[in-house]
């Protein structure tokens, strides 16, 4: 980057109004507003179009729908109640304790285990395993940056009207597929299926890789179901797949011929 675009960089890295920024830039340069407006347009169009930027319109409903994003984001990670991760895990290396002390560290768990504490948001932040273990209390293991990657992929999807369904293959807990189906819908773009698919009971043994379905009770597990009705993204758009079988919530209306079909009641 050159000088310029280091300093328009440096302006944007702690989050910026446009109008604010063409200011400072034609007041940093001693130009005309007008061609610091049209340099810095440039500037974050091509930035945003390698994703490196993201540009809100200073609208209620996109600012509501930022919110709304940035806190299911959080739910589905959770970082909302992440101490409880802590005190869970405290709990399964002391035991549980009713004494003074004992009581007192798990209220206060993320200042007596700090270094645990901020460890574990870190691998939050990233979606690694925290002390080596597979994420058990969050509704997806991918983390807030991927969360956040599928959020800029979708929002490109819908900006360049790209068209097609979203897909999500092996959702486990379903926290990402439910996020992308919340990025359907607050967006505007919920005439689009959210296709769900796993075996929905682990990894599957190599006999049932080829063996089809036989008991429709046993296709969805109840917890994700649950989950995308805790979540409010339950819809007729939303499609469970599970061993080549397809299973459309009761009420929607779909075109496909596929012969396994089945629906489920939302
Ligand atoms: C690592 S987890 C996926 C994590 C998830 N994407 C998230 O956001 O947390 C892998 C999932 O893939 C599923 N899976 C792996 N192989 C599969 C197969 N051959 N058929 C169906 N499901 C499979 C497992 O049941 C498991 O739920």
């Amino acid at each position: 980057m050159n000088a310029t675009s280091v300093f328009i960089w440096s302006k944007l890295g702690c989050g910026s109004d446009f109008d604010q920024l063409a200011r400072t830039i034609a007041l940093h340069y001693g130009i005309d507003p007008g061609r610091a407006s049209e340099a810095l347009n440039d500037f974050v169009d091509h930035m945003g179009a390698l994703g490196f930027v993201e540009v809100d319109d200073a609208s209620e409903a996109s600012q509501l729908r930022k919110r709304y994003l940035d806190l299911l984001k959080s739910a589905l990670v959770n970082t909302l109640y992440a101490e409880h991760e802590l005190r869970i895990e405290w709990l399964e290396r002391h035991g549980a304790g009713t004494d003074i002390a004992s009581a007192r560290t798990l209220r206060d768990i993320r200042y007596a285990d700090r270094k645990d504490f901020a460890e574990l948001l870190a691998c939050k932040a990233d979606g690694r395993n925290w002390k080596g273990r597979v994420t058990r209390f969050s509704h997806t293991m991918v983390g807030m940056r991927r969360l956040q990657n599928l959020e800029w992929c979708a929002t490109r999807v819908f900006s360049d009207g790209v068209a097609g369904d979203f897909m999500e293959a092996g959702v486990c807990q379903g926290g990402a597929s439910i996020f992308m189906r919340a990025l359907q819908v607050a967006h505007g773009e919920d005439h689009r299926r959210m296709w769900v698919a796993d075996s929905f009971e682990g990894l599957p043994s190599r006999a049932q890789t080829s063996t089809r379905a036989t008991s429709s009770k046993k296709l969805v597990s109840p917890g994700s179901r649950q989950r995308w009705r805790r979540y409010r993204t339950i819809s007729p758009h939303t499609a469970f797949c599970r061993n080549g079988c397809i299973f459309f919530p009761a009420g929607s209306r779909t075109h496909l011929k596929a012969r396994q079909s089945k629906r489920w009641r939302c």
